[in-house]
């Protein structure tokens, strides 16, 4: 039996190895964590994190060939292939702080797995990481390994929380780099027969490693481009008329151009578009490109920008002062169909409105009061002034309350802003929840998730993004 073992039991970690168990019922999968917490959780009838499916997934393989356990050391020892799926943000302080990914637990794990190891293995980076990281973790772990053989392969993530299940079962490609020897193409076919149990082969792209690492990057950088570009062209669409949704529709129809990633936002958020673009920047600033990082810099500026602009015309709006008023925070996640709140944009919304002295009530379907408290005080790190981290004034939560319902939410609010597309917030009752605003009632979709003629018909005084007001 093939036995796996993967270090990192978080976002991808989790659900990759489950999804690995149950489509190869004759490998033994061990996802292990140095958080006893997540490792209790993921053995447990409540998981650490909320994805559709995965917890038929879980309850299937669970205890058959799925594992979750805190004894790293001997896991990994038994395996013969092991993934790294630690996390790997943008470093804070010193050398390339804002920018730079900071490699401390990946190359810890590095550091154990060629302490631990008596047999040969292959580490995956499951994780993202930058382009030349192998050679690093080659370096670890065969200076200190007493002669065992190690093929480095890159295997980057491609899911998206929300759809991750989805995501797994039909890929549009995994992605395997390895070294171009004997050894490391005998690697890359093994790692290839683990996929090719439910992956069709024409899917399964192999490249070196450098290629690999640098395409998980490009992948993500082209997605956030695209939503950067038509956020900046929703700005230009407000300001002329034409309405963001039919001009996303009418250029998506393009098949070069494509339909999907075209929804003008709030702006982007997610634990990975900003980090892995500040990576890229980096890397081309260390590689002597400085016009090619600033070219990736635009896309996190313009997504700053955007949620500032957000913001702005709430003041704007609701007669250049929020001070004191009630605004109804319909949202909290990062995007729809998962509790993470990691880089969402509603942070950003709510401190600037927090800032601007109004009171915020704040719903979201699967974000936990403790978590929605900790994103609003916690020191916010500018990765355009690294060294300034704490210029932010912090918030007091004295303005703040976590309600169960957008009906809650809204009740004798000035104003209601949708910051994550939940399909819940679709079908509300608008004439209820505009009956029980203050007058004149604001709506403020950052999402496009409801129909503004339909809402101004009530008596809302509506703003979507990119539209005619
Ligand atoms: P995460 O924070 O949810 O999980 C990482 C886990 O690794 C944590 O539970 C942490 O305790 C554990 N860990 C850290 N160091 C360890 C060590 N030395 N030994 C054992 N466990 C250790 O992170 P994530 O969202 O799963 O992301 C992991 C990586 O995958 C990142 O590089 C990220 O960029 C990439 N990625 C994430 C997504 C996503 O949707 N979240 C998608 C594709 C790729
Ligand atoms: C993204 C990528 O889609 C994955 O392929 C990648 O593996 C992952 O990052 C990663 O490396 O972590 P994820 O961040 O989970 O996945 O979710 P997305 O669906 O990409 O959404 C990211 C953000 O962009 C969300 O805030 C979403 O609301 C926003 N978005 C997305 C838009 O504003 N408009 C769109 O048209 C699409």
């Amino acid at each position: 039996m093939v036995k796996i073992c993967c270090i990192g039991a978080g976002y991808v970690g989790g659900p990759t190895m489950a999804v690995i168990a149950l489509k190869c019922p004759s490998i033994e999968v061990v996802v292990v964590d140095i958080s006893t917490p997540r490792i209790t959780a993921w053995n447990s009838d409540h998981l650490p994190i909320y994805e559709p499916g995965l917890e038929d997934v879980v309850k299937e393989c669970r205890g058959r060939n799925l594992f979750f356990s805190n004894d790293v050391e001997k896991h990994v020892a038994d395996a013969d292939i092991v993934f790294v799926s630690v996390n790997t943000p943008t470093k804070t302080q010193g050398l390339g702080a804002g920018k730079a990914a900071d490699l401390t637990y990946w190359e810890s794990a590095a550091r154990m797995i060629a302490d631990v190891s008596k047999s040969a293995k292959i580490v995956v980076e499951k994780s993202t990481v930058p382009v030349k990281t192998a050679e690093a973790i080659e370096k670890i772990l065969t200076h200190n390994s007493k002669g065992i053989d190690f093929q480095i392969l890159s295997n980057p993530e491609f899911l998206a929380e929300g759809t991750a299940i989805k995501d797994l079962y039909n890929p549009d490609r995994v992605l395997i780099g390895g070294r171009e020897t004997p050894e490391g193409l005998k690697a890359v076919q093994a790692l290839k027969q683990v996929y090719a149990h439910w992956v069709p082969e024409e899917k399964i792209i192999c490249t070196n490693l450098w290629s690999a690492e640098l395409s998980k990057l490009a992948a993500n950088a082209f997605l956030a481009q695209r939503i950067s570009s038509v956020n900046a062209m929703s700005a230009l669409c407000e300001a002329t008329g034409a309405d963001v949704s039919q001009v996303s529709h009418a250029i998506g129809k393009d098949t070069r151009i494509g339909s999907k990633f075209l929804n003008a936002s709030v702006g982007f958020g997610g634990s990975c578009f900003q980090k892995d673009i500040l990576n890229l920047v980096y890397i081309c600033e260390c590689n002597g490109l400085p016009e090619v990082a600033n070219y990736w810099k635009q896309v996190i500026q313009i997504n700053d920008y955007q949620k500032s602009r957000f913001v702005n015309r709430v003041v704007a709006s609701m007669f250049n002062t929020v001070a004191g008023k009630k605004i109804g925070i319909l949202g909290f996640a990062f995007k729809k169909d998962t509790g993470d709140t990691r880089e969402t944009p509603a942070i950003d919304v709510c401190r600037g409105l927090l800032v601007d002295k109004a009171e915020l009530r704040i719903y979201d379907p699967q974000v936990p009061q403790a978590q929605i408290e900790k994103d609003l005080t916690m020191v916010k790190f500018d990765w355009e002034n690294p060294v300034l981290v704490n210029h932010v004034s912090p918030v007091t939560l004295n303005q703040v309350s976590i309600v169960e319902n957008a009906y809650e939410a809204s009740k004798d609010a000035h104003g209601v802003c949708i910051l994550t597309e939940w399909d819940e917030f679709k079908t509300l009752d608008f004439q209820k929840i505009y009956d029980n605003m203050q007058k004149p009632a604001f709506i403020f979709d950052g999402r496009n998730v409801v129909d503004p003629n339909k809402l101004r018909d009530i008596g809302f005084i509506v703003y979507s993004i990119g539209k005619p007001l």
